[in-house]
């Protein structure tokens, strides 16, 4: 492998890593030469997930700051530090905005942005003393784009906050040594998306119509933009957005 891309004795956090995309980026930096661990909501799927990759895990909650801040200056004591930490859990809702809940609202609010930025902040108050470490944030092509036809304002703010998020700490961290990114996926077949497929294949096709690629990602085509984010390959780029989405935003 080209040196710049190793990632020998790094030590990396995947939120979110139990399946889908955070999994397949937890596997990557894996075999890539970090030392992972998962940090994920479901604990039976953190525990699966962890034996699959023989790895550690610990199930989180990101939208808990304090369990955050706790888990993450275990792992880095336990670790002898912290270098990667990717910032991978989220969910979303499919609701008109004027049939939004303040339940709903906040619940996407809670994961994408509110837990994205108590895990910057955990992961920083780490790193930054140490002057060395690589943040990468999932954010998402909806950070660009309205998505159609379903409806999901929420969800689009919350990713578009969180590029918003991923410049500011970029800026403000650069001079401690510390690098902030984030990567844009498009439509990944993550579980949830195979059940959009079956339920409703009016969006799904048109979901494929809109991809100049003319399919949707597999989960594990979002890993290697992770490992370039992390790795000394991408020792001048922070504050980026690497969007990964056959072509989505170009229409
Ligand atoms: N799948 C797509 O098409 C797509 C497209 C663009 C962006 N993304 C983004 O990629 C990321 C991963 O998406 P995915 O499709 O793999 O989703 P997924 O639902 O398959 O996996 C998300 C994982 O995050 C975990 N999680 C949810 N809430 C959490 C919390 N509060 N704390 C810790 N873990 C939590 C879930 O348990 C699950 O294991 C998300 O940020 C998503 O918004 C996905």
């Amino acid at each position: 492998m080209y040196d710049a891309f190793k990632l020998d004795d790094k030590v990396a956090i995947v939120t979110g890593s139990g399946e889908g995309v955070g999994f397949e980026m937890a596997r990557a930096l894996r075999d890539s030469g970090t030392r992972v661990v998962l940090a994920e909501l479901d604990p039976d799927l953190a525990a699966a997930a962890g034996e699959e990759l023989g790895v550690d895990y610990v199930a989180l909650d990101v939208t808990d700051s304090s369990a955050v801040e706790a888990a993450f200056r275990d792992i880095a004591e336990k670790n002898g530090g912290l270098d990667i930490v990717v910032n991978n859990a989220g969910t979303v809702l499919n609701v008109a905005a004027e049939d939004e809940t303040d339940e709903g609202w906040r619940t996407v609010m809670n994961v994408n942005l509110d837990g994205v930025f108590w895990c910057c902040r955990a992961a920083g108050r780490i790193k930054l003393p140490q002057r060395r470490g690589s943040i990468i944030n999932t954010a998402s092509i909806s950070s660009q784009v309205a998505n159609h036809p379903q409806k999901q304002a929420s969800y689009n703010t919350s990713k578009a906050g969180g590029v918003t998020l991923t410049k500011c700490l970029a800026a403000e961290w650069a001079d401690h040594g510390v690098r902030v990114n984030c990567i844009s996926p498009g439509y990944t077949g993550t579980p949830l998306l195979k059940v959009v497929e079956e339920r409703n294949p009016v969006w799904y096709q048109t979901w494929i119509d809109g991809i100049p690629l003319g399919r949707v990602a597999e989960p594990r085509e979002m890993a290697p933009a992770v490992v370039f984010l992390a790795s000394n390959a991408a020792s001048y780029v922070t504050g980026s957005n690497l969007i990964v989405d056959g072509g989505y935003a170009l229409y």
